[in-house]
């Protein structure tokens, strides 16, 4: 998306980056965009920055409709550097712009590139803002998914500028969810949830129960494709995911092998859970970046990881996924720790206890010694 025109007075504005493959620790194979939206008014108003290296084809983006010194309201609804990098430019080319965040955007503004000493306004929950025929309101939602983290809706146009919720990691083409499959939006919103929004749910489920009380016809996020065909079915899956409400049968074996061994366990416990009518999703640790993994576990009540001991630790590759998991605090799972082991056998009984630090059920560990 680079200048898009989405309704009478209003644009997308953001940029692409289409080459970006890790995103903080996050593999996102489909590049990513920074999305941001400028509406025209009375007072003109800009929702969001962009990461610092495109600072420049952001501006370029904002003159083809305005010149950045007409710009009166810049909306900040979070300040992660993907969606603040651009900030210092845009205030040192408009001082005078009027600044609506929260007051942990402010500090954060602060702490990040030493400003403090601009028009800002500190928003509350509730308040709205007139530009003239438009009125915004704001959603603070802390911890979806910074504390600083806010929502901005625009009554008459039915537009929730969601910022990182309900966004996605993709940057091949498209403006709209119509623009590709329901299954592979889906695909990108799940994976999405998975690795960004998962430790949040309690936070997300106060948020949608805000969003209710809205019509709404259009979800602009800050990452990946405009929502307006689909709202309901991501809408959806944030309900049940924010509930962490696994399905049964879905089971995701995760592993990586030194010999061959832990492979072979790992495609046994496959076929005895396919036996049992189950979706089995397997990752293999040596093939696959750790974070393409999370997709899958958002909807997974089985979680069994597989490691061989390499000099009494799980291998490497394990040891990084269960530390990323375990970050993302994925509950209510069934955890299984499986491996072999050539003369010692740790790993198993190191998977096992972060799964027990989740508060999950546990499997009884399944460990043998290597069988060539
Ligand atoms: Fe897209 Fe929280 O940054």
């Amino acid at each position: 998306m680079s200048v898009v025109k989405i309704r009478d007075n209003i644009y997308a504005v953001g940029v692409q980056d289409p080459e970006v493959r890790i995103f903080h620790g996050y593999q996102v194979p489909f590049g990513a965009t920074y999305n941001c939206y400028l509406v025209i008014d009375e007072k003109i108003t800009l929702i969001d920055n962009v990461k610092g290296i495109f600072t420049e084809q952001y501006m370029k983006n904002i003159e083809e409709i305005v010149p950045i010194e007409k710009i009166d309201i810049l909306i900040q609804n979070h300040i992660e550097p993907d969606h603040s990098g651009s900030f210092p430019e845009l205030l040192r080319r408009n001082p005078n712009l009027e600044v609506y965040c929260t007051n942990g955007a402010k500090n954060g503004i602060k702490a990040y590139y030493g400003l403090d000493n601009f028009n800002c306004h500190v928003v509350k929950n509730g308040e709205s803002l007139c530009t003239g025929k438009y009125t915004y309101h704001f959603l603070p939602a802390p911890m979806v998914h910074w504390p600083d983290s806010m929502l901005t809706y625009l009554a008459e146009e039915k537009i929730l500028f969601s910022n990182d919720a309900f966004g996605q990691h993709v940057c091949t083409g498209e403006t709209y969810d119509d623009e590709m499959s329901r299954d592979r939006l889906m695909e990108r919103v799940i994976d999405y949830y998975g690795n960004i929004v998962l430790p949040f749910g309690a936070q997300v489920q106060k948020l949608l129960a805000q969003a209710q009380a809205l019509e709404i016809e259009m979800i602009c996020p800050s990452h990946g494709v405009i929502l307006r065909s689909y709202i309901s079915d991501v809408v959806q899956g944030y309900e049940r995911w924010s509930k962490n409400e696994c399905d049964q049968d879905k089971v995701v074996i995760v592993y990586d092998s030194m010999w061959g061994s832990t492979q072979e366990m790992a495609d046994c416990i496959k076929e005895e859970f396919e036996a049992q009518g189950k979706t089995v999703h397997m990752h293999s640790l040596a093939k696959e970046h750790y974070s393409q993994v999370m997709g899958d576990l958002v909807e997974a009540k089985h979680i069994f990881v597989g490691a061989s001991t390499l000099n009494n630790n799980m291998m490497p590759t394990v040891a990084a996924f269960m530390t990323y998991m375990k970050g993302l605090k994925p509950k209510n799972r069934i955890g299984m720790a499986f491996g072999s082991y050539g003369w010692s056998g740790e790993a198993t009984g190191q998977v096992n206890d972060i799964f027990e630090s989740l508060g999950w059920e546990t499997l009884p560990v399944r460990k043998q010694a290597y069988r060539g």
